[in-house]
């Protein structure tokens, strides 16, 4: 465990700063302070400790001696125990990025101002040299660099170029012109264009890293409305398109697999345009599951889900058990809803202190922050825990807390959120249902955040916080060891199919597979381990109408599972320009979800014809291609950032250690703290790492 406490005063523009690096090889433990071995450099809080996706015991921290004139970075092949300095001939502009694709190169922006350009500067880590430039194929995401150019004589968002670089930014190739935005999710690149006739705008997308653009066959919006990608897999896109007005809301689309034919999921989502903030929650823990929140036409917010990756959106189930039930609810039957508290809740400054958290090893469980009412109440709210992957909630814990999940699911800690100093915390061994407490220290502190190792694998949950005189961190690890101290048997576990809802209704049928995974009996007290894999076992399903998106032009009711037409749509077949060519859509109104495997059963008719006739999508002018060279370069960082999110983000990372990361501004507890936040770029993704939420505007 690496800490990194940085202290830094603002003055003019002189940089006064101060960090200490503490390292720990027993969870925390013991710590000792090893800023000697960076020469007690000033480390910027914006840069942090960066870690390798492929090794996590490869950290780089870029240190700032401007006073001395420069930056320079530190590199370590060892966790930590040593570290080794080199000068960087420029200034970086923000934090290094590893390349995914080859991790042994790093990717960093900066302006050198004489010459108002970008400058990419790239090093192999156990190289000295400057830019050792490498070799690489080029025909995948994670090892092209893409990035806007701005032109500061026409400083207008919807002429900007994307261009794309393969052999790390020694040649460019422009890709797409007249761009208001981009953004990269999955294996897509998305991004808007302005339209010819001026203020509107149009989602292009490519599959190839922009050497072929189609159309999305999606609304266009002006520039007062934004598009956002609000979660992006190898298979399909969530694309939320704003209404029009300032409403707050907008309709969620699902996309085919080429990112190209969008229909319409789910309307009046909620997404406020000021905070871009949205409540879409990726469920990690069960395959097809995620949440939102919408506006109902009265102004309520309420919880909706899906369980077969948009399809069809239902709200979300009370808890059985509520003090609802005893109450006379004959004349308010939506009295008893559940309702989830994600970002938008923490963006109206609601007493949350942490965004739902589900993890792909704890299969089916779900920790959030929920009311009960008629919709989201600004009352404090309680934790509510969810063990089938969302279909059915029970009452937790009182009251806002920070929780965690260790031991693949079979040990939930939770800390209580308060203004007073704590020494509790709670455990539960059986998915919530009971909780016990453990006093981890005699003299409470103030408690600050908790992180254990990514991958909730683990079984140490390590506190940190600080003693009323403010002198001090303190970091008290709790091992649960002792608790559940018995590997898991055989005996201990127990089947269990997924999907399949406990009053009966669903038969496990999802994406045209039944799933049935081992799964630890609720009485079952013992220890995982850290090696532990859920055992699946997959079944296939016929087809049924629950296997297809309604097809462009086609909408489902509420409450049914028919795709009808819509009205605005009907009659008019869709032709679209797909590679160049156009292509007519014949639907009978049902286009199968993307990664469904069903087989046989429902099988409606849908055909796409290629009528033989040119078409061109608009995303790369002919005379964008000859671009100048007398473009002044601005800005780039939105690109590298996005690239960072989708390909460099948390998904496929694997640490072997936690990056705990804190401020002096995040102390302050008061309402909703949230630790995370001197990481702006990635704080959204600190939550949940799934939840990619990229502001496409
Ligand atoms: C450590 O920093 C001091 C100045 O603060 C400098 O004189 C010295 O050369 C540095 N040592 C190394 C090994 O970089
Ligand atoms: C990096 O270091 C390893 C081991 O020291 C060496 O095998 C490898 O060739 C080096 N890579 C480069 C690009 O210098
Ligand atoms: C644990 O701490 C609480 C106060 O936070 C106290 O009321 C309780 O008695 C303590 N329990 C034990 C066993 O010491
Ligand atoms: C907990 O921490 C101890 C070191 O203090 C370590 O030996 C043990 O492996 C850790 N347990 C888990 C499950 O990570
Ligand atoms: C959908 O079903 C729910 C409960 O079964 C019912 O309250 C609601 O009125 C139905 N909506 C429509 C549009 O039929
Ligand atoms: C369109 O182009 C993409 C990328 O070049 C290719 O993968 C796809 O197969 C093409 N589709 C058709 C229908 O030609």
């Amino acid at each position: 465990m690496l800490v990194l406490t940085t202290f830094h005063v603002p003055l003019f523009m002189l940089r006064l700063g101060q960090s200490n690096l503490y390292r720990s090889d027993d969870y925390g433990k013991t710590f000792e302070d090893v800023t000697y071995l960076i020469n007690h450099t000033f480390i910027q809080t914006e840069f942090g400790i960066a870690i390798s996706p492929d090794h996590s015991g490869k950290v780089i921290l870029t240190g700032d001696v401007s006073d001395l004139g420069g930056f320079k970075l530190f590199r370590s092949h060892d966790f930590g125990l040593t570290f080794e300095p080199t000068d960087l001939p420029f200034e970086p502009l923000i934090q290094m990025l590893f390349n995914p694709a080859d991790c042994d190169v790093l990717l960093t922006l900066s302006i050198t101002v004489q010459a108002l350009s970008i400058r990419f500067s790239m090093r192999v880590t156990n190289s000295t040299q400057e830019n050792n430039i490498c070799e690489i194929p080029s025909n995948l995401h994670g090892q092209l660099i893409y990035f806007f150019v701005k032109n500061l004589l026409k400083n207008d968002k919807g002429m900007l170029e994307l261009r794309r670089s393969s052999d790390y930014g020694r040649s460019f190739k422009t890709v797409a012109s007249r761009v208001y935005s981009f953004v990269l999710g999955g294996r897509f690149v998305f991004a808007s264009i302005m339209t010819g006739s001026g203020t509107e705008r149009m989602i292009h997308v490519s599959v190839d890293g922009g050497e072929q653009w189609n159309m999305a066959q999606l609304p266009t919006v002006n520039h007062e409305q934004f598009y956002s990608i609000l979660s992006a897999s190898q298979e399909l896109v969530f694309m939320h398109v704003d209404d029009p007005g300032d409403s707050g809301v907008g309709t969620v689309y699902v996309s085919d697999d080429r990112g190209t034919v969008f229909s319409k999921s789910l309307e009046r989502h909620l997404y406020t345009a000021t905070g871009s903030d949205t409540d879409f929650t990726v469920v990690s823990s069960l395959r097809g599951v995620y949440m939102t929140s919408i506006l109902t036409q009265d102004g309520a917010v309420e919880t909706v889900i899906t369980f077969n990756q948009g399809a069809r959106w239902q709200l979300l189930k009370g808890p059985e058990s509520s003090r609802c039930d005893s109450e006379t609810s004959a004349n308010r039957p939506h009295r008893c809803r559940l309702h989830i508290h994600a970002t938008y809740s923490t963006s109206l400054k609601l007493n949350v202190p942490m965004l739902p958290l589900s993890q792909a090893n704890a299969v089916g469980l779900i920790i959030a922050h929920g009311s009960i009412g008629e919709s989201e109440s600004v009352l404090s709210p309680d934790v509510y825990i969810s063990d089938d992957g969302g279909y059915s909630w029970f009452f937790a814990l009182k009251g806002p807390h920070h929780y965690a999940i260790l031991d693949s699911g079979g040990l939930i800690v939770a800390v209580e959120h308060t203004n007073s100093p704590v020494n509790q915390i709670k455990y539960s061994v059986d998915e919530g249902q009971c909780w016990f407490s453990y006093n981890f220290t005699s003299d409470p502190f103030h408690f600050s955040g908790l992180d254990s190792e990514p991958g909730s694998r683990s079984m140490n949950v390590s506190l940190w916080g600080y003693r009323s005189d403010y002198s001090r961190w303190v970091v008290i690890t709790v091992d649960f060891k002792k608790i559940l101290s018995e590997d898991c048997a055989e005996e201990d576990f127990e089947e269990w199919l997924s999907h399949s809802e406990p009053s009966g209704g669903s038969d496990g049928c999802v994406l045209g597979f039944k799933e049935t995974f081992l799964r630890l009996r609720k009485g079952a007290a013992c220890f995982k381990g850290k090696d532990y894999e859920t055992e699946t076992e997959i079944a296939p399903c016929p087809c049924t109408p629950s296997d297809y998106h309604c097809d462009f032009g086609y909408f489902r009711q509420e409450n049914s599972s028919e795709c009808v037409e819509q009205d605005e749509l009907k009659g008019r077949p869709l032709e679209f320009c797909l590679n160049g060519t156009t292509e007519q859509l014949q639907t009978s109104g049902y286009r199968k979800i993307p990664g469904d495997r069903c087989m046989g059963g429902f099988q409606p008719d849908r055909k796409e014809t290629d009528l033989k006739r040119k078409c061109i999508s608009n995303a790369l002018q002919p005379n964008a291609l000859v671009s100048a060279f007398t473009v002044l370069l601005s800005s780039a960082v939105i690109g590298v950032w996005l690239v960072k999110k989708y390909v460099c983000g948390g998904r496929f990372l694997v640490h072997r250690y936690s990056v705990m990361r804190d401020n002096v501004e995040a102390n302050k507890i008061e309402g909703v703290d949230d630790v995370d936040t001197n990481y702006m770029e990635t704080a959204k993704a600190q939550y949940n790492e799934d939840s990619d939420q990229v502001y496409m505007t």
